[in-house]
């Protein structure tokens, strides 16, 4: 067994974002005029990981990049944040990838198309290379853009090791019923939710119903993430909704506010807040991150959160 210090290991995709600002997002034939566009950080895991280290936690990423200027830009960042990156593999003869992002300005919404490059072909060889990441951990954190059977492959790896798992769905995709007594904790969004319980999910009430659905399933604990609504939780001994943050700022990009969210709910789990308190922490840093542009460069460092 390696040493178990509090840390948080994620496991993920970096991608350089090229985000386009416009007053609307264009639809499927339509050409609009845009007012800017801003390449920076993206990836949910390479963002997780940097909210969760930007947010006080002891963080290890995992994942595989090309040899490009796109991980030249990953590796600066990791190493200001003073992420790990022992667990990052380059591929000398793939690319990293890229996520074209259309912002509304005026809402902050935005859609997303994320092709995940060198990170793309992680298999299982790379989760066994990096085991020890994994089993120095206390919290392991994924998503869904890596490829889907490694990533239960790590999930699974990461329970046998004692790891408190949190997986967040996104983009959602077909996880079959053997797979959810691994997660420790589920963080989908609303329209993620209502994808895994095949209704859809619009209020209060319909958060009640597929919380109970996703226990039954086996998940220990069921975040649903609300957007400008704050967030839902559910586990055997507690049910609660937390209102989002009251912000100071105008929302401006709402890229990577899952990240945060998970990001920050990482590191209050690996510092041992109560369930309440960890949720209610990563709302607030989520909030933040709205009222900012870009994803990974949205992410408050804790010290600013004092002032919210
Ligand atoms: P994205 O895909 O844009 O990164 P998401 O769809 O995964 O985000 P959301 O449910 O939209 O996730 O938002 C995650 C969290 O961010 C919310 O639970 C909330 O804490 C915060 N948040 C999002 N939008 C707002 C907002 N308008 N005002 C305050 N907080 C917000
Ligand atoms: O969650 C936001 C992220 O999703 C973006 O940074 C984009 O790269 C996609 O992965």
């Amino acid at each position: 067994m390696g040493t178990r210090s509090l840390s948080i290991c994620v496991f993920g995709i970096f991608v350089a974002d090229l985000c386009f600002f416009a007053n609307d997002i264009p639809i499927p034939g339509q050409t609009i005029l845009g007012k800017k566009y801003i390449i920076g950080p993206g990836g949910k895991g390479s963002n997780q990981a940097i909210a969760a280290a930007r947010a006080g936690g002891n963080v290890s990423f995992i994942s595989k990049v090309g040899k490009d200027s796109y991980a030249d830009l990953a590796i600066s960042l990791y190493k200001r944040d003073k992420i790990n990156y022992d667990g990052l593999v380059i591929s000398e003869n793939e690319s990293t990838g890229a996520a074209g992002i259309l912002i509304n300005e005026k809402t902050g919404q935005n859609a997303i198309n994320v092709v995940p490059g060198a990170a793309g072909t992680i298999d299982e060889n790379l989760i066994d290379s990096k085991l020890n990441i994994i089993e120095s951990s206390n919290v392991f954190l994924t998503q869904l853009e890596t490829p889907k059977e490694v990533t239960l492959y790590a999930l699974k790896k990461a329970k046998n090791f004692n790891c408190t798992t949190i997986l967040n769905p996104a983009p959602a995709s077909e996880i079959t019923n053997d797979n959810f007594q691994y997660f420790d904790f589920f963080t989908p969004n609303e329209t993620e939710a209502s994808f895994y319980y095949g209704q859809s999910i619009k209020n209060e009430e319909d958060c009640k119903k597929a919380g109970s659905f996703f226990l039954d399933k086996g998940i220990k604990n069921i975040i649903i993430t609300l957007g400008e609504n704050g967030c839902y939780f559910k586990n055997n001994k507690e049910e609660f909704i937390v209102p989002a943050s009251n912000l100071k700022k105008p929302v401006v990009d709402t890229t990577g506010a899952g990240d945060a969210f998970n990001g920050a709910l990482s590191v209050a789990i690996s510092q041992n807040k109560n369930y309440k308190e960890a949720i209610e922490f990563a709302n607030l840093v989520a909030g933040v991150s709205v009222t900012r542009e870009g994803a990974a460069n949205s992410m408050p460092y804790k010290e600013e959160l004092l002032y919210k």
